[in-house]
């Protein structure tokens, strides 16, 4: 089977990212991360990627404030890369429709919420768990989908659910939901791998 060639985009600590890099061992054999994109400059995820070796990229205001020209450069280098699947991983930045465009269909994210409810604008990290608490949710869990042109809107692939415990907070539960991801993510890009998930049509 020919390898999954993956770009990994963070803003944050990639936890996400750090979940995959330590499957490439086993389940993810037959992936390779060929670079790791931030919009943050100082995302300790581009640390991590670094540490293992990873192609590290910052592409933010800073160095390419023009959306579009920031676009175009992050184009050139996923293609140079040959890259088959973009992952989003806690990534916050809104990616231009001619990026989604070129990657029609090879981009996954994941939300920590049982989608579609609390997704969309507004709702990202701690305040998707104060949402989710303040409504009384009884379950609360993670979601890993395609990206389409809208915020947390493409076709769902898998779910993991969990129950909202008694006396949860947002940390609490973001914490029991985190877990959830990084063990979600890995299953994604494993059937993708695997084309138990199809890409690209
Ligand atoms: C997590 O809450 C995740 O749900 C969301 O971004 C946050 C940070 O994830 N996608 P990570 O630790 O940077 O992977």
């Amino acid at each position: 089977m020919e390898r999954l060639n993956i770009a990994v985009l963070v803003s944050g600590g990639g936890s996400n990212l750090q979940a995959i890099i330590d499957a490439l061992q086993d389940e993810l054999n037959q992936t390779s991360i060929k670079c790791v994109i931030s919009n943050r400059k100082e995302a300790f995820g581009l640390k991590r990627a670094e540490k293992y070796g990873i192609d590290a990229h910052y592409f933010g205001l800073g160095n390419f404030p023009d959306a579009k020209e920031r676009t175009r450069q992050m184009l050139q280098l996923l293609k140079r890369y040959n890259v088959d699947l973009i992952v989003l991983a806690g990534y916050l930045a809104i990616l231009e429709e001619s990026f989604i465009e070129a990657f029609k269909g090879r981009i996954i994210n994941i939300h920590p919420s049982l989608l579609p409810k609390y997704g969309g604008q507004g709702y990202y990290g701690a305040k998707v768990h104060e949402a989710v608490i303040a409504a009384g949710e009884k379950y609360s869990g993670a979601t890993t989908h395609f990206v389409d042109k809208g915020v947390d809107t493409g076709r769902i692939i898998y779910q993991a659910k969990i129950e909202v415990k008694e006396g949860d907070t947002p940390e609490t539960l973001a914490q029991r939901v985190l877990r959830e991801e990084h063990r979600l993510i890995v299953k994604t890009v494993k059937d993708i791998q695997e084309r138990v998930v199809l890409i690209g049509n």
